[in-house]
Formats: C-alpha cells, sequence, structure tokens
C-alpha cells in the first residue's frame, strides 16, 4: 500500500508519499515563513489563500519525485486538526477531491498523532512504549506512548508553547520570524550562564513559558542599542538554556513517574540543537521531520482508521485538540 500525504495546518504547504511499511518515496515541504515575516507571525487568512496557490503543485511534486502518479496511490492521508481552521480546510478539500476522484478511502490524521509519527518512519523506526516530548510551535506536551495508534497526554504547557517562547524570544532579540532556528545560531556564539532567567516550576507535570518571555523583555528594554548588539548571542544562549532546562526537566521527570526507560522528542523545536545534545539516550526525530511535514501525517495514517469512499464527502477539521 502507497499513502499520499496532504499536511496545511498552519504555515507549511507539504506533500509526501509513504509506503505501508515505512519508506519516505517523496517528502516536499513548501513553507510560507517569509510570507509571515514582515508579519511577525502567521497570519491565518493569509495562510489560507497561499496554500490555496500552493496545494495543487506540492502534491504533484510530492508524485514526481516518488516517481509515480496518482494511479501508484492507494489512499490519501490528510490533517484534520489541531490548527488554523481555514488552513486545514484548504488541505482537506484538496485531500477529499483527490481521494473522491479515485474512489480511494481518505485517512483524517491528528496532527499531534502526526508529529509522534515522525519516528516510525525507515530507517530509524522508534518501537513504543516511550515517553514523548512533543514541543513545536503550537504545543508543548509531554505523552504516555504505549503503541503506535496514539498516546495520553500527561502534561502540557499552561500558557505559552516552547517554539511561541522562542518565536517571541526572537522578535525580542530582533531576529525575525520564526525564531527557533535563528536563536539556535546565535546560542553557538554566547554564553549561557550570562544571564539567570527563570525556570518557571508549576505542578505536576505542566510546564510555563511565559514569565520566561517577560524576563527577556525585561533584560532587553534595560539596554541600549549597543548594549543590545553586545549581548544579544548571551541573552540568545540564556534564554535558549533556560528552556532546554525546562524541557529537559520535565521530560525526565515525566520518565521516571510514567515508568519509561526510554525518552522520544519530536516537533519542531525537537530540531534545536542544545535539546538535541541535552538528551544525548532519547530517541530524535529526523532533523528534516521535526518541523511541520506530510511524511509524518502519511506515518500515522498507517496506524489510523480510514474511512471508505465516499463516506468522507462531509468530514470537518478542528481547530483545537479534540
Ligand atoms: O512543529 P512545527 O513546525 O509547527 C507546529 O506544529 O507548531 O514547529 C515550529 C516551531 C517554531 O516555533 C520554530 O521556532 C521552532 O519550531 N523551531 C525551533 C528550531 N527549529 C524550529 N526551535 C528551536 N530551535 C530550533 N532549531
Ligand atoms: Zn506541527
Amino acid at each position: 500500500m502507497v499513502l499520499l500525504g496532504v499536511e496545511t495546518s498552519c504555515d507549511e504547504t507539504a506533500a509526501a508519499v509513504v509506503t505501508e511499511d515505512g519508506r519516505i518515496l517523496s517528502n516536499v515541504v513548501s513553507s510560507q515563513a517569509e510570507l509571515h515575516a514582515r508579519f511577525g507571525g502567521v497570519v491565518p487568512e493569509v495562510a489560507s489563500r497561499r496554500h490555496l496557490e500552493l496545494v495543487a503543485p506540492v502534491v504533484q511534486g510530492a508524485l514526481a519525485e516518488a516517481g509515480t502518479s496518482l494511479d501508484g496511490i492507494d489512499a490519501v492521508a490528510v490533517t484534520r486538526g489541531p490548527g488554523l481552521i481555514g488552513a486545514l480546510l484548504v488541505g482537506i478539500s484538496a485531500a477529499k477531491a483527490i481521494a473522491w476522484s479515485r474512489g480511494l478511502p481518505l485517512i483524517p490524521v491528528d496532527h499531534l498523532h502526526g508529529h509522534v509519527a515522525s519516528l516510525y518512519l525507515q530507517p530509524d523506526d522508534v518501537e513504543p512504549p516511550f515517553l514523548c516530548l512533543l514541543a513545536s510551535g503550537g504545543h508543548t506536551l509531554l505523552l504516555d506512548v504505549q503503541d503506535r495508534t496514539g498516546f495520553t497526554v500527561l502534561g502540557s504547557t499552561l500558557d505559552d508553547a516552547a517554539g511561541e517562547a522562542f518565536d517571541k524570544g526572537a522578535r525580542l532579540l530582533g531576529l525575525g520570524y520564526p525564531g527557533g532556528a535563528a536563536i539556535d545560531r546565535l546560542a553557538r556564539e554566547g554564553d549561557p550562564e550570562a544571564y539567570r532567567f527563570p525556570v518557571a516550576r508549576v505542578q505536576g507535570l505542566d510546564f510555563s513559558f511565559s514569565g520566561l518571555k517577560t524576563a527577556l523583555l525585561y533584560a532587553v528594554r534595560d539596554l541600549s542599542t549597543e548594549e543590545l548588539e553586545a549581548r544579544r548571542a548571551d541573552l540568545a544562549a540564556s534564554y535558549q538554556r533556560a528552556i532546554v532546562r525546562a524541557l529537559v526537566g520535565r521530560a525526565t521527570e515525566a520518565a521516571e513517574q510514567s515508568g519509561h526507560s526510554r525518552i522520544a522528542v519530536v516537533g519542531g523545536v525537537a530540531a534545536n540543537s542544545e535539546l538535541r545534545a541535552a538528551l544525548p539516550g532519547a530517541a530524535l526525530a529526523p532533523l528534516p521531520l521535526c518541523t511541520d511535514n506530510a511524511a509524518m501525517i502519511a506515518s500515522a495514517a498507517r496506524y489510523a482508521t480510514a474511512v471508505p469512499f465516499p463516506e468522507y464527502l462531509a468530514l470537518d477539521a478542528y481547530a483545537t485538540a479534540a
């Protein structure tokens, strides 16, 4: 069986062709980041319109790169939520149209399950059980993963997501949007101990990142333009250190409490070099599969329920986690 995956939940238009046994035949991602950069974040309606322009060429690109056509596809997988509702609807409409025109089944996929399923692809297929840290622009979750069909949420953020904290920090430092990768790069030139940014300790296995962002705001506010220029790398390194410390601390606690001997890390923030280095024994999502992509959506579809042709025409998107 060969799956075509489609992902349009935020500002990446993505399509991929993946086999039932988890081989990636193609994985095409068209990022809209530049389009949204001048607004300092994703503008939902701008994203929807751009998905509309990109979805057909991106799907065609994925089929071509896989050396196949729709004749070689057995099912269509698509992100149903959570995400931006208009953006999701573009992908769902496209996926429905493709599946319906060929009489194929449609497999709706939860975006978060997709991130976890980035671990189930070859050549580094990770076998559950494990404790999974999912850290992205929209979510920060600790998940108990017992099998490939899903997960149980053990903890989440009470305010900002880790990726959001990176993006807001980058903005305060004048590094543009999206900022995670920019902070990661700049932090290598700075001293992570230069500033002591507080890591909020909240009850249970939850996270809180909004205080950290405020601490950075105060630190930046007290500096002149020249001083900020001189301290920018130190600020980036110290800020990143605080986020990584919080993520690693809570993930380790969660693993201990839930009896997992293995930790896995997925989502856009899993691309962070300091986080990866701080968890040497962990199963880390492969770098190209950390940020949003459709290979992970097709991967999750292998363990989700297919809706037979033509019962999916009324299928709807959902904006927030079910
Ligand atoms: O998983 P993703 O592509 O989208 C969501 O589902 O939200 O994650 C995007 C997030 C952004 O906040 C981005 O700044 C962050 O991942 N990110 C990073 C790095 N690369 C991307 N954060 C820290 N370090 C990185 N290298
Ligand atoms: Zn995502």
